[in-house]
């Protein structure tokens, strides 16, 4: 029984990859998946800061948690050449990318470098919050602005 369990898992889980095959378009959603998340992080920080939502200490903190975890993701490995908006159509990434594929590495190096701590530093009240929505966002704000379309 415990082997058609794993098999009867196994095609659901194929079918469910397989849903786009072509290896280009799965790195797209791959990483639009990936920003996908920061920004339902991002999200309800930018809220509480701006005081659209009311600050609330431990959902910051996990939001900004979240955040800090994906920054520790090498999202690198969904950008191989041959996805830019050019060449697929769903995605918006500038092919200046991979022109300047250092540069942009070096955006996402930004992120990375500003994301540690960020959970600690949001405990203190809307203040706190706002410096590090601020010191994140200019982050996003810094590689879209170069590579991605608007
Ligand atoms: C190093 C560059 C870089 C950084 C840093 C970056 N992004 Fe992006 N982001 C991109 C690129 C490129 C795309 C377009 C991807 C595509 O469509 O192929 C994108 C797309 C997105 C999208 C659209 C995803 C979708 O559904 O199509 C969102 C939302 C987003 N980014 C949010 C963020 C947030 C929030 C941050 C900061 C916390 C951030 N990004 C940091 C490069 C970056």
């Amino acid at each position: 029984v415990k082997t058609l369990i794993t098999i009867a898992l196994l095609s659901t889980l194929s079918i469910t990859a397989s849903a786009s095959d072509d290896p280009m378009k799965k790195a797209v959603e791959a990483r639009q998946g990936f920003f996908k998340l920061l920004s339902a992080n991002m999200g309800p920080l930018a809220a509480m800061a701006k005081g659209e939502a009311a600050f609330d200490s431990t959902k910051a903190t996990l939001h900004a948690a979240n955040i800090e975890a994906l920054a520790k993701y090498d999202v690198s490995i969904h950008f191989p050449e041959g996805t830019s908006a050019e060449e697929i159509d769903s995605s918006d990434a500038k092919p200046e990318i991979w022109l300047n594929l250092e540069d942009f590495l070096s955006k996402y190096e930004n992120f990375k470098t500003a994301a540690p701590g960020a959970a600690e530093d949001v405990k203190g009240g809307r203040g706190d919050l706002g410096k590090v929505v601020q010191r994140l966002g200019r982050t996003c704000k810094g590689c879209h602005d170069d590579y991605r379309n608007k």
